[in-house]
């Protein structure tokens, strides 16, 4: 099973510092925001992530290519701690496949459909982190109670920000679970069937995968991921995971990217 995460994107709400540097590679306390989200992945079912890159951003194939000579500069100088560091990046099991135009997240996703093949597989959205790394095993256990069913993780949100996410409509089974009937993506707040938005951390099955290949146009002219999962509906079970908004730390803009290095940066020196 594999562990999907797009990172074609041109992290324009950074610029001018994503201008050489990919907005994943941002520092997140002692790691490259992507190395977070690479190591959830891998502490999840899935036995290898794959990176859906874009060709000019280099510097996070770099950073998970093992260093040798780095390392025992290291090891030479007695830096163990660090070389320890620049090791286990270098060791992670990541793969990579392109997104050469900018058609929207649900094309992103496409983009690995000969990496996942008739499996079911994780897509992990790199804007927000787990650092506890729970949430995907949860998921998990919904889909195995389903039988195999897709899961998304959702979050409560207030009213003003529904326009900026998918939200699901459907029925509460119990305080964390929901069966979901419908998806909408970026509905206005009048529209919106409920204020429980698309978090970021999806375990999808291969049938979602095989819509994505149909490629429809959807919100803002992007071939949407959340159109996939409201059409797979005609013939799956889909259910939702609610999730405490303080299981993840969203670091999509450059407000919530300082507020997450703070809280993190807290929780580091509290240890
Ligand atoms: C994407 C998804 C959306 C989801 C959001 C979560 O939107 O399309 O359904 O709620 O991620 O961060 P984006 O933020 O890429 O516009």
């Amino acid at each position: 099973m594999k562990a999907l995460i797009p990172a074609a994107g041109l992290g324009t709400r950074f610029l001018p510092a994503t201008k050489a540097v990919p907005k994943e590679m941002l520092l997140v306390v002692d790691r490259p925001a992507i190395q977070y989200v690479v190591e959830e992945g891998l502490a999840s079912a899935a036995d290898e992530v794959v990176i859906i890159n874009s060709r000019e951003k280099k510097a996070i194939e770099e950073h998970f290519t093992p260093n040798p000579a780095l390392v025992e500069h290291l090891r030479n100088v007695g830096k163990d701690a660090y070389a320890d560091a620049v090791e286990h990046a270098g060791n992670l099991n990541v793969s990579y496949v392109y997104q050469d135009e900018p058609l929207g997240l649900g094309h992103a996703v496409h983009c690995a459909a000969e990496k996942t093949g008739d499996e079911p597989f994780y897509v992990l959205l790199g804007d927000v982190l787990v650092p506890d790394n729970k949430m995907l095993p949860a998921m998990q256990e919904i889909s195995d109670a389903h039988n195999g069913a897709s899961v998304i993780a959702v979050v409560p949100v207030p009213d003003e920000q529904v326009s900026r996410f998918g939200i699901i409509a459907g029925q509460e089974l119990s305080d964390t679970v929901w069966k979901i009937d419908s998806l909408v993506e970026k509905p206005k707040l009048e529209d919106a069937p409920s204020n429980l938005a698309v978090f970021g951390r999806y375990l999808l099955s291969a049938r979602v995968m095989e819509l994505l290949a149909e490629g429809k146009i959807g919100a803002g002219g992007e071939i949407q991921l959340t159109d996939a999962l409201d059409a797979v509906l005609q013939e799956e079970e889909m259910y939702a995971l609610v999730i405490d908004p303080a299981d993840g730390f969203d670091t999509g803009t450059v407000e919530s990217w300082l507020e997450t290095n703070n809280i993190l940066w807290q929780r580091k020196m509290a240890r």
